[in-house]
């Protein structure tokens, strides 16, 4: 019901004769004849519900028709099950369904139908001569109108988004409890794994398990590195529930009690996270969370001996504060409009993640060497200013300390 809405809310903003064409996501090889496990198109997903690869959907203000898979019983045997031609206009909603292999033949007479065509090309199920066809047809982006409304988070994508940060935030206190020297980093990282998979839910993207000097490297991966005896563990890991992300970051010390100088970099970043999170209300701008992160930190590390009046703060801070957050990790919708950053409005869903990541070198005294640190959570912008959808997880030093003593 709520995909048959959204279709017919993105049809009330187009021109009367619309007719838009979404595809999902191709299947990807991994290696060989095996496929990484599929995940539709977000876009498509939206409008759709429809999960399965190898579909198109069409429609328009009079009807719509969707393009999908055969059963084939020896398939279905190695593959599990799909829905079906027959079954699809009822489970989906559609006027009329089609065999993928149809396309080719039904697709002209739809758009024949058209006055305007909304298409975005991306890799997708459709042949090579209906992209040649539409290459010569006139049409236009369905992204930016599908993105907006993405953008603004309705309750059901709410509480699913409510429902991942918990499974994220309870993965990361275990995490934190199960965490002492010795162990190696993808040991820590499989706590996500069983969390995730245990609540039916999967990791939104990779996970970042780095200790020490890796926290400074912004996308390691890797984690297959041993934990050490002073060191912090940087962690950024969230799970998806039904497609919705969650995105977590916590850092922490390995041995459960900060240093004297983590603790400096670490309530630094904190400061900037909680004042930045603070700022975060309808009508205010949405570079302002950043502009804040950014003044909090640049000042705390002048005054911390670290950097020079006038130096830049992308060597110590060279990432952005945040990003939308939704189906997609990232999640799409713009930042600016007409040239000037937007304004917070009520639905929208934000990260938080301002961080300090300090690499060895001769200027800088050794106590801060490889202290890479960043607080992330997901904020969800509401009439009253915000509410932090992560909020269940610690994130004060001493609450820190003492979760890891209590273990
Ligand atoms: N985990 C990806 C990010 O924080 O942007
Ligand atoms: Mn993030
Ligand atoms: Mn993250």
């Amino acid at each position: 019901m709520i995909h048959q809405k959204r279709r017919k809310k993105l049809l009330s903003q187009l021109d009367e004769g619309a007719l838009v064409i979404i595809s999902t996501n191709p299947e990807q090889l991994r290696n060989g004849d095996v496929h990484y496990p599929f995940r539709p198109h977000s876009d498509f997903w939206y409008l759709t519900g429809f999960t399965e690869p190898q579909a198109v959907s069409v429609f328009s203000k009079d009807t719509y028709t969707i393009f999908l898979r055969d059963k084939d019983p020896a398939r279905e045997i190695w593959d599990g099950k799909r829905l079906g031609v027959s079954d699809a206009p009822q489970v989906l909603k559609a006027d009329e369904a089609y065999s993928i292999d149809e396309l080719k033949t039904q697709l002209p007479k739809l758009i024949a139908n058209a006055t305007d065509l909304y298409y975005d090309f991306k890799p997708c199920t459709l042949d090579d001569e209906i992209i040649t066809h539409l290459a010569k047809t006139q049409y236009q982006s369905l992204a930016t109108y599908v993105h907006e409304m993405r953008l603004i988070k309705d309750d059901g994508e709410i509480e699913l988004m409510q429902k991942a940060a918990n499974i994220s935030a309870n993965a990361h206190q275990l995490a934190m409890q199960k965490t002492h020297i010795g162990l190696f980093e993808f040991e820590v990282a499989s706590v996500f794994d069983a969390e995730f998979r245990k609540n039916n839910a999967e990791h939104a993207y990779t996970p970042i398990v780095a200790g020490g000097e890796n926290a400074c490297v912004l996308h390691y991966i890797e984690n297959n590195k041993p934990l050490k005896k002073g060191e912090l563990l940087l962690i950024d890991a969230g799970c998806e529930m039904q497609g919705y992300a969650s995105d977590i970051t916590r850092t922490f010390p390995i041995s459960g009690q900060f240093s004297d100088a983590q603790k400096q970099i670490y309530q630094l970043v904190l400061d900037a996270q909680l004042r930045a999170i603070k700022s975060i209300k309808p009508g205010e701008v949405v570079s302002k969370p950043h502009q804040i992160a950014s003044d909090v930190i640049r000042k705390g590390l002048i005054k911390l001996g670290l950097l020079k009046e006038g130096k830049e703060l992308s060597e110590f801070y060279m990432h952005g504060t945040g990003h939308w957050l939704g189906l997609d990790v990232h999640d799409v919708g713009e930042y600016k409009q007409a040239g000037s950053h937007r304004e917070f409005k009520i639905g929208m869903v934000t990260t938080v993640e301002p961080g300090i990541y300090i690499r060895k070198s001769d200027k800088i005294n050794p106590v801060y060497w490889n202290i890479g640190i960043r607080i992330e959570d997901d904020v969800l912008v509401t009439k009253t200013g915000n509410r932090v959808l992560t909020q269940a997880l610690v994130k004060e030093i001493d609450d820190i300390e003492l979760l890891m003593r209590e273990k």
